[in-house]
């Protein structure tokens, strides 16, 4: 198994995610680290105690970031994910309590305590995981994997989905997701390119319902407010699957084709927030992106495999 921390701001699909890692048998997860994102802080937080408490997870939590490094916060998702991350279905405040330490302090001391066995997946924006890295750099060496759902580059048609050419989490926290992908350690970016060619249909959400207990009712219950939003804005009956798609790496990265290259993030500007990799020699002498490691990313991915995958975790 992998033991894993997930760094993540539920969040519908990001408690798709969540609900993924736990039920594989693939997977420990060893603890979820929360960021403003699709919702604000405290709401992420709360809505990853929630699910700890009514699944009974095992896994720590430990909140994060209130805002991106540098740039201008750019608000919650409440359109996309509702007023309370679930698609404002009723959420029983928890009566646990976050680990004391905040986020990226638990995956420094984590990473410290078992060098070479955790892998980090990412799925909301990357300041937990940039502040980490600014302030214990040598975590670099004691990662064993870093997974992240984010960025869009263009390999298919697709581009961005909150500007044009910009993926939500890498805009939300482009200098943070720079100082990442530069970083000198194995990551691995499953962006838009491969999340908008998976598709969880009504029909599949109605399985999940009909056949997976209380965890399948509970998806059910909180991607209605989203599949109102992909219905509305794209005339689509489902959802494309982000964040289960990075823990689906994590699981079995044959279902992925990957390219390598290093990677950069535009950080200001009219395409703030776009993804570029460098993926073939273009012969210039002066290159500075030779100064970068080389990092994967997915450009195809096994739908059907990965939907198989997910219903029979799940
Ligand atoms: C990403 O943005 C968020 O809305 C989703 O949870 C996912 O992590 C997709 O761009
Ligand atoms: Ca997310």
């Amino acid at each position: 198994t992998t033991k894993i921390i997930l760094d993540t701001d539920p969040g519908i699909d990001d408690a798709m995610a969540i609900l993924f890692a736990e039920a594989s048998p693939a997977i420990e997860l060893v603890g979820l680290t929360t960021i403003y994102g699709n919702a604000d802080i405290d709401t992420s937080t709360r809505n990853a105690l929630y699910l700890k408490q009514r699944f009974g997870f095992q896994c720590d939590v430990a909140k994060g970031a209130t805002q991106p490094l540098k740039r201008e916060p750019v608000g919650a998702s409440v359109a996309v994910h509702g007023e309370n991350g679930f698609g404002d279905v009723p959420i029983e405040p928890p009566t646990i309590s976050a680990d004391s330490r905040p986020a990226h302090q638990y995956i420094i001391e984590m990473l410290k305590a078992s060098p070479g066995e955790i892998t980090l997946v990412a799925v909301g924006p990357l300041t937990n995981l940039a502040l980490a890295l600014e302030q214990a750099p040598e975590i670099t060496k004691l990662v064993k994997e870093v997974v992240i759902m984010g960025g869009a580059f263009g390999t298919h048609e697709h581009t961005g989905n909150v500007t044009p050419f910009a993926e939500a989490n890498v805009h939300d926290d482009p200098h943070a997701a720079d100082i990442v992908f530069t970083a000198d350690w194995p990551v691995t970016v499953v962006g838009l390119d491969v999340t908008h060619e998976a598709f969880f249909s009504t029909d599949y959400i109605d399985t999940l319902r009909d056949t997976c207990g209380e965890v399948g009712e509970f998806m059910w219950d909180i991607s209605r407010f989203y599949l109102d939003f992909y219905k509305t804005r794209m005339g689509v009956d489902g959802c494309f699957v982000h964040d289960p798609s990075a823990i689906a790496y994590v699981i079995d990265p044959d279902l992925f084709e990957v390219r390598k290259g290093p990677i950069r993030v535009v950080c200001e500007g009219p395409a703030e927030g776009l993804t570029l990799q460098k993926y073939k020699d273009t012969g210039h002498k002066t290159d500075e992106w030779a100064n970068y490691p080389p990092q994967n990313v997915a450009v195809s991915v096994n739908d059907q495999a990965l939907l198989d995958l997910y219903l029979d975790a799940i």
